[in-house]
């Protein structure tokens, strides 16, 4: 398996918290370690760049607690962005932000008609796009994806509150395999993916609660949260490199190393 090397856009969690609750994760009253969830988030952006990724930073803005999930700033394809519209009020002012730095990227800027919440719900997989409803991304928008990227979008309907968004229920490891948790999706929606993935890796229940499936994968490396260890271990018979991190802190709002991670995609790789 050949690892390509990666483009990310990541944003340091320095005003992380946990004071709203709008996924079954978070939880206002347990307290949260502001300096470890800095210093778990610095240990993923050392690995990327271990690994020979670049890492881009957008400034992160006080009073957005969850801007650290950069994944969800965005969608960011072939020299286009898909802007993002969350559903959540506490969450609506990131969307500008991120559009802003996808503009003084030299993005070609598209703006979301609906609920839209990025690379949380939207996956490039086997030269179709993913795109999560049930929770976050509204299912108008799948439409406005195909549109403005030119890829063929597939329905992933999810059915579990605790994986809301796409990227906490599906990883994509390479151009042809996937992971996930069937559970975690409609019977019609299981069906498409075993269609689509009759390869793929089935994650158990007990890696999934952990964000297991949270993972980011280059295609030979695959990282994901360290207490997913029957994941990796599973992605280790299929010939795929664990590095597993941990990210307890970040997990308290709901995020792994997905979340935290927004691929720049220059083409369609
Ligand atoms: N607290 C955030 C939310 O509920 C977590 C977002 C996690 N991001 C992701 N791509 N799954 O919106």
């Amino acid at each position: 398996m050949d690892a390509t090397r990666q483009r990310f856009l990541m944003c340091r969690p320095t005003y992380f918290a946990v004071d709203y609750a709008i996924n079954p994760w978070m939880d206002p009253t347990a307290p949260v370690d502001v300096d470890l969830a800095n210093r778990q988030w610095e240990q993923l952006r050392q690995t990327y760049r271990d690994l020979g990724h670049t890492v881009e930073e957008i400034t992160p803005l006080p009073g957005l607690p969850d801007m650290v999930f950069a994944a969800n700033g965005g969608t960011v394809l072939g020299g286009r962005a898909m802007a993002v519209q969350f559903r959540d009020p506490q969450r609506a002012d990131e969307a500008p932000a991120y559009r802003a730095w996808f503009e003084a990227a030299g993005l070609e800027v598209h703006d979301p008609k609906h609920v839209n919440e990025g690379e949380g719900d939207i996956l490039l997989a086997g030269g179709h796009l993913l795109a999560g409803t049930g929770f976050r991304t509204a299912h108008p928008a799948h439409a406005q994806l195909q549109e403005v990227f030119g890829y063929p979008v597939l329905t992933m309907q999810l059915v579990d509150p605790r994986f809301y968004h796409l990227d906490t229920a599906l990883t994509v490891l390479d151009e042809h395999t996937v992971a996930y948790l069937p559970e975690a999706f409609s019977p019609g929606s299981q069906a498409v993916l075993r269609r689509l993935f009759p390869d793929a890796v089935l994650a158990s229940m007990a890696d999934a609660v952990v964000l297991g499936l949270n993972a980011v994968s280059d295609g030979q490396h695959v990282v994901l949260p360290a207490q997913a260890t029957g994941l990796a271990a599973q992605l280790r018979e299929r010939g795929y490199q664990t590095i597993g991190i941990d990210l307890s802190e970040l997990r308290k709002a709901g995020g792994g190393p997905k979340c935290c991670t927004l691929r720049l995609r220059q083409g369609g790789e």
